[in-house]
């Protein structure tokens, strides 16, 4: 067996090594810097403890961006030094976020030994490559991103780091076949694991959802779908599952090879990015198509993320997390009991809260960030959620799903038309969202996002809406001079939150403008930006006149979308006439 030495090696700190909503992501040449990742690493370990950490089996992986095998190699051997027992790596380094929290929660070992915690090497939905972004991010024994608690402490320890511990003559690990590698070092035996980055997490959808039902669907000859993976991590799993599983033909998958720089492109499934499948359902005006696939989806480097798409037709994540919890029971097996709670995020819009309201079901609003469901589903108070950022996901795990999500739009589908036979028209995406307004009515919903504005500028924006909260009489007098007919804001405040379970509060969340009809302006700065500040705009009309509902949204929201401006005086602070991006 190889044996190694454990060296201490000595270090300076770097100042910048503060996790952000997701974990730390600079640019890879900040990660190339001598010993950058090696601090993280080693504060990690030291804010977890040492003793805790010694004997652990710690599971490092990700979503196979540049600088992720060179990651990989390095972790393996701080890890070593610092007296872990045993890594666990998903094949070729790669597991989506979704299967690193699914192998922390539900994998057992050999020697029935389960996962400590994870590092997650990925900049989820920004672009990779040499000059682009890299990230890794710590999870915790529930399988979530750690706690704000663990964060500060890793990030105080990078402060002041002054050495690691390294196996430096640990050889590299061949993480490209199945199978372990056993090493020798002076406090004992060293093992590193590579496994299926898909068996853990496919054997868990299966308890979840109905695959029988699922492929039923995707047999039909009215039926015809499409995914694209953007070159992230879910092209693994999209294989596995839609292929080998439920046997969707190889032609549904778009970009389902993983690349290390996502083929150039940038990661992430929105209606800007994903431009290959908004063209191939029909929604490019510059380029029709005649017949688009009934269902299309996409996911983000990660695959934590997801758009769904219907034939010329977006659901927006707002609606889409609304319409899974409305039709949860009955079409997905795992909620056949029942759920417990949904919960949403405060900019994601209020769909969520009328069906809530309407099936009686516990509802919280938390402030943007996984990690706040994740307490919830903990204590047992929360069975499905989402946010208007492309997330959802339910309590099988503590982290957002793409994958899942798509199966739970899947699985309604093969519901509603269960008994609908093939010489009959079938229930397609937009009748599922269609017959969803009609019932709980509709949330019009758009998000502008100005990025990388001068983080001053974007402070005094903010500060000003603050200020202008303060006299709710004076901002309805300033909004009805630009739009006479919007309906009157009841309340303005910034979104503080107590989290019901362990009371912590988390303050300055975004600010809030909430109108007597149900509509909502949103405005928040970004936790993930890697560039200057980035403002995000959130607005929301909700309508539940069933014979408004039909409105091209763009309609509908433009006298909300002009008082916006107006209010925040968007141009005088930030210098921009156009949002960078409008999802
Ligand atoms: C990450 C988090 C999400 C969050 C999103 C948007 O994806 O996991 O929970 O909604 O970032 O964050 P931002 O602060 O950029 O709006
Ligand atoms: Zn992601």
């Amino acid at each position: 067996m190889t044996t190694f030495k454990v060296v201490t090696q000595s270090t300076s700190p770097y100042i910048d090594q503060k996790p952000g909503t997701s974990g730390l992501r600079k640019k890879v040449t900040v990660f190339q810097q001598p010993n950058y990742l090696h601090n993280f690493v080693q504060a990690t370990f030291n804010a977890l403890s040492i003793e805790k950490v010694k004997g652990s089996t710690i599971v490092i992986s990700g979503d196979g961006r540049y600088f992720s095998k060179d990651a990989v190699q390095i972790i393996i051997k701080l890890s070593a030094a610092n007296g872990v027992r045993r890594v666990w790596i998903g094949q070729d380094g790669l597991l989506s976020t979704p299967a690193v929290s699914a192998v922390i929660r539900n994998r057992v070992g050999s020697d029935g030994e389960k996962a400590f915690g994870a590092f997650i090497l990925t900049a989820s939905h920004n672009p990779g490559g040499p000059h682009e972004d890299f990230g890794i991010k710590y999870n915790s024994e529930n399988g979530g991103p750690a706690l704000e608690g663990l964060t500060n402490k890793m990030y105080d320890l990078t402060k002041t780091i002054k050495e690691y511990l390294i196996a430096e003559d640990l050889p590299n690990v061949d993480i490209s076949s199945i199978g372990t590698t056993s090493f020798q070092g002076p406090e004992g035996a060293f093992e590193v694991e590579v496994f299926d980055a898909t068996e853990d997490y496919v054997n868990l959808l299966k308890t979840i959802f109905d695959f029988k039902a699922i492929k039923n669907l995707l047999a039909r000859p009215d039926f015809s779908f499409c995914y694209d993976a953007l070159h992230g991590v879910a092209g693994v799993y999209a294989k596995k599952i839609f292929i080998d599983e439920l046997s969707a033909d190889e032609s549904s998958l778009l970009n389902c090879v993983p690349k290390e720089d996502f083929g150039g492109g940038h990661p992430d499934p929105n209606l800007t990015y994903a431009k290959e499948l908004v063209a191939r359902m029909g929604l490019s005006k510059a380029a029709p198509v005649s017949e688009p696939p009934e269902f299309g989806a996409a996911a983000d480097g990660d695959a934590d993320r997801n758009m769904i798409l219907g034939k010329r037709f977006f659901v927006t994540p707002s609606d889409s997390v609304a319409i899974i919890a409305a039709n949860a029971i009955g079409s997905i097996p795992y909620f056949n009991s029942g759920l417990k709670g949904v919960a949403r995020s405060m900019p994601t819009s209020a769909a969520l809260d009328v069906v809530a309201k309407n099936l009686n079901l516990k509802f919280f609003e938390v402030p943007t960030g996984w990690k706040f469901f994740g307490n919830l589903m903990d204590a047992g108070l929360c069975s499905v959620c989402g946010e208007e950022s492309f997330g959802t996901g339910s309590d099988h795990i503590r982290e957002k799903d793409g994958i899942w999500a798509v199966l739970a739009w899947l699985s309604i589908l093969a519901h509603r038309n269960k008994n609908v036979s093939t010489d009959s028209k079938l229930v397609t995406v937009e009748d599922v969202v269609r017959q969803h307004w009609a019932t709980y009515g509709r949330h019009f919903y758009t998000r502008y996002d100005y990025e990388n504005v001068d983080a001053d500028a974007a402070k005094e924006l903010m500060a000003h809406l603050v200020n202008v909260q303060s006299s709710l009489p004076e901002v309805n007098k300033l909004i009805k001079q630009v739009r006479p007919d919007v309906a009157d804001v009841e309340k303005a405040d910034e979104f503080e939150y107590k989290d019901p379970v362990d009371g912590s509060i988390s303050s300055h969340q975004g600010i809030r403008y909430l109108f007597q009809d149900g509509s909502r302006l949103v405005f928040r700065l970004s936790g993930t930006g890697s560039e200057g500040a980035t403002i995000r705009l959130y607005i929301e009309q909700y309508q539940s006149d069933s014979t408004k509902i039909g409105t091209e949204a763009q309609d509908a929201l433009a006298p909300l979308v002009k008082v916006a401006l107006s209010l925040s005086k968007m141009q005088e602070f930030t210098g921009r006439s156009s949002p960078t991006v409008i999802t």
